[in-house]
């Protein structure tokens, strides 16, 4: 499982333990959406957790227009790539999921437009996009009707305190935090069940 640890990327290895697990564990029927995939550490991931699963057809919907964030860290990485999604697509190989991955290249609303479309149904969401409160709620607000009832949404940089993106905090409160019931809080991975 930790075989991602090798890509690049933010979660700690617990966080990664905790993702792969709430994957394991979540259930069909459905897909997996995930907004923000960077360079695939958590691509590869829940992939290999629905293989763990024995999720035959499920696939992991990849949704990033992989030119990053407006944030520190994504800028001086990109500034010498240009873009994440050929070293994406590398990684993804490489760790043997390309049959469970689709890439959908394109902004996260738009992503959930368009598995709305095609009349995906999800068993988990992992929301690891842009990380100020707007587009958190936004993201939110176009994936959840997309959730199975008793569903998964997982997401990343949620902390209550002393928190390096607080408004991911601000927009579970705003738009979730009646709607479900909370799984695991793990360093700042927060794993909820809808209700
Ligand atoms: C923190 S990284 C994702 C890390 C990844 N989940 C992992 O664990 O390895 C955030 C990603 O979200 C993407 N992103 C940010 N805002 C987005 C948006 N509105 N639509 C699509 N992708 C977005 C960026 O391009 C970036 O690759």
């Amino acid at each position: 499982m930790l075989w991602a640890w090798t890509v690049p990327g933010w979660s700690t290895k617990d966080e990664l333990r905790s993702l792969y697990r709430a994957a394991v564990t979540a259930g069909g029927p459905g897909d997996i959406a995930e907004v923000g995939s960077w360079k695939g550490r958590s691509t590869i991931l829940l992939a290999r957790a629905l293989n763990e699963a024995d999720a035959s057809g499920a696939k992991v919907w990849a949704i990033d227009h992989h030119v990053g964030s407006d944030e520190d860290q994504h800028r001086e990485l990109l500034a010498a790539e240009g873009s994440t999604l050929d070293g994406f697509l590398a990684n993804i190989a490489a760790g043997g999921v390309e049959d469970r991955v689709v890439p959908l290249v394109m902004s996260s609303v738009d992503g959930a437009a368009e598995l709305a479309r095609r009349g995906v149904l999800l068993r988990m969401v992992f929301i690891d996009g842009a990380h100020d409160e707007a587009s958190v709620r936004a993201d939110i607000r176009a994936f959840l009707p997309l959730v199975r009832a008793g569903g998964l949404i997982a997401m990343h940089d949620c902390e209550i305190e002393d928190a390096d993106f607080p408004g991911v905090w601000r927009a579970y409160q705003a738009e979730l935090e009646d709607r479900v019931d909370v799984v695991q809080h793990t360093d700042a991975l927060l794993v909820v069940r809808v209700k």
